[in-house]
């Protein structure tokens, strides 16, 4: 199946079983705005909680903090933000479509990418166990010629994106001849930058109201609280702070469902350490947050790193952790070094000291700064692309299931009262009320076992739990586990016991 054809069963799926809705449907939706229906809800919260457990609750010097989304409008330009969150637009005259430059520029270098791969997979299929990929990717000269073109066209690219030349990065999109893909012309108006901050106004308009943003990120909240969580908490260095909010960014072009939103969900963690050993925990974080990604179960071959050809205007080294996503490999996850910039910045601008005592050098400096930030929105689509399976049964006949790992299940199990006479459903309550005080329960005795087991499958529900008349006779229950759909005969004690240890987080 065609990825883009996976993508709209996936967005169609989110919809139909309640996990993701657009934002005011019934008034024609709002563009790139989401809402997340009550099975959504759950994954984002399991999600969210997997992070914050990772992050704050097993490492001991990690705090969390909870900062408001409004901020002093200072705190925007002390950051650098009002002047260089920019990106650069170019439109299609014809089609009127919008795109950013850098990504159109960007999706040239994936197909000359492309090109290459093709080449090592055509070579390695012809050479077998013989294949050397690396001696292959020094001596071919087309895969020689395609590096030399990527190499030249991004070192044109970020130089002008550094310089703010708007004119060179148009004249490089109309050298490599790209075309709209959806008019499939070169008609382009010029490149402009737009910045993405929401404004708004804090106080009556007319009354001395003053404009105000909305936070484009929310790692700032964290850098103007660096002194009250360091005194308060008494932190030594190094020491981090996490925290999980709404972020907003003015998008331009927002498609692709959850991946680009104009309001989202940023999960962050500012890693405060001494100068000089920021590329130290900077390696080391890179490594621990692909860990946690690994360790949900998706497998390895959906992530991989990708380092930062133009780096943010805080930053002096990046990495994300991409996902394939149904349109290809995206980012999901940055992780930044950015050095004294921010601290060192507001320390400037507010004529207050930031600094850290250290008693170890008698010393005492701006921290430096390893960030890691991910988007949980995306996070989310990353889990739900890796969990869509369709399946073919045995009897012919076909499932659809959301493979979702059990831990971040927005159910854990479903009870289920085979009939609903015979004192079936009281004996269902019953369970349903010792399990539900622990995990994520669902009751439902409509429709028939078989309708009822598809759409536990279709949202993810690890366990289904049938009382049927044995049940009543015996205290056994049977349980369908989601992928095998094996069923076993259990007794009702032990049902606790096998969802907890299945839905235990594997570290
Ligand atoms: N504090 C650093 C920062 O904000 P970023 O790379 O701009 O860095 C971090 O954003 C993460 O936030 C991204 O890796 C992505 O997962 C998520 N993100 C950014 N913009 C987003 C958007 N418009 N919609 C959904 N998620 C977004």
């Amino acid at each position: 199946m065609a990825n883009e054809d996976i993508f709209k069963k996936i967005i169609a799926h989110a919809k139909e079983y309640g996990f993701v809705f657009q934002s005011s449907e019934i008034f024609d939706g709002l563009s790139a705005v989401y809402d997340y229906g009550q099975y959504g809800a759950e994954l984002k919260k399991n999600i969210m909680d997997y992070w914050w457990k990772s992050m704050v609750q097993y490492h001991e010097n990690i705090v969390g903090i909870d900062a408001a989304i409004f901020m002093h409008p200072d705190v925007w330009k002390s950051s650098g933000h009002l002047d260089a969150f920019n990106d650069p637009m170019i439109d299609n005259k014809d089609s009127k479509k919008r795109y950013r430059a850098d990504e159109l520029i960007e999706d040239h270098i994936a197909k000359l990418q492309g090109k290459i791969d093709k080449e090592v997979a055509k070579a390695s299929k012809r050479f077998g166990d013989d294949f050397d990929e690396q001696k292959f990717l020094e001596t071919n000269p087309r895969v020689i010629r395609n590096r030399e073109k990527i190499d030249a066209i991004i070192k044109r690219m970020v130089k002008a994106l550094e310089e703010d030349d708007l004119k060179d990065l148009k004249q490089l999109i109309i050298d490599l001849e790209i075309a709209c893909p959806i008019s499939g012309s070169k008609n382009w108006t010029d490149v402009r930058q737009f910045n993405l901050m929401f404004a708004t106004q804090l106080g009556a308009l007319g009354d001395g109201a003053s404009k105000i943003y909305l936070r484009p990120e929310t790692a700032q909240g964290i850098f103007v609280n660096y002194l009250n969580v360091q005194k308060t908490g008494r932190m030594k260095l190094p020491f981090g702070i996490a925290q999980i909010g709404k972020a907003f960014r003015n998008e331009i072009v927002a498609r692709q469902f959850i991946f680009r939103m104009r309001e989202f969900e940023q999960m962050e963690m500012q890693y405060f350490v001494r100068p000089g050993t920021e590329q130290e925990w900077f390696k080391y974080w890179k490594e621990e947050r692909m860990k946690w990604h690994l360790a949900t179960g998706i497998p390895e071959e959906n992530f991989r790193f990708h380092e930062h050809d133009k780096l943010a205007h805080y930053a002096n080294a990046a990495f994300d952790i991409e996902f394939n996503f149904p349109m290809g490999f995206k980012e999901l996850e940055g992780i930044h070094s950015r050095t004294d910039y921010d601290l060192g910045a507001h320390q400037k601008f507010t004529g207050k000291k930031i600094q850290y005592y250290d008693p170890e050098t008698n010393e005492s400096y701006v921290p430096y700064v390893v960030e890691t930030s991910i988007g949980l929105d995306r996070t989310f689509l990353a889990v739900l692309t890796a969990a869509y399976t369709e399946e073919k049964l045995e009897d012919g006949s076909e499932r659809t299931m959301m493979k979702i790992p059990p831990f971040l299940a927005p159910i854990k199990a479903a009870i289920l009262p085979l009939t609903k006479k015979d004192g079936l459903p009281e004996k269902a309550r019953e369970i349903m009320d010792s399990l539900k005080y622990d995990y994520m329960c669902f009751y439902e005795e409509k429709d028939t076992i078989g309708k009822r087991y598809r759409r536990m499958d279709a949202i993810g529900t690890p366990y289904s739990i049938t009382v049927d008349h044995q049940t009543l006779e015996d205290n056994t229950v049977t349980i369908r586990e989601r992928d095998s759909m094996e069923q076993d005969r259990i007794p009702i004690e032990k049902i606790a016991g096998i969802i907890a240890e299945r839905i235990r987080i594997k570290r």
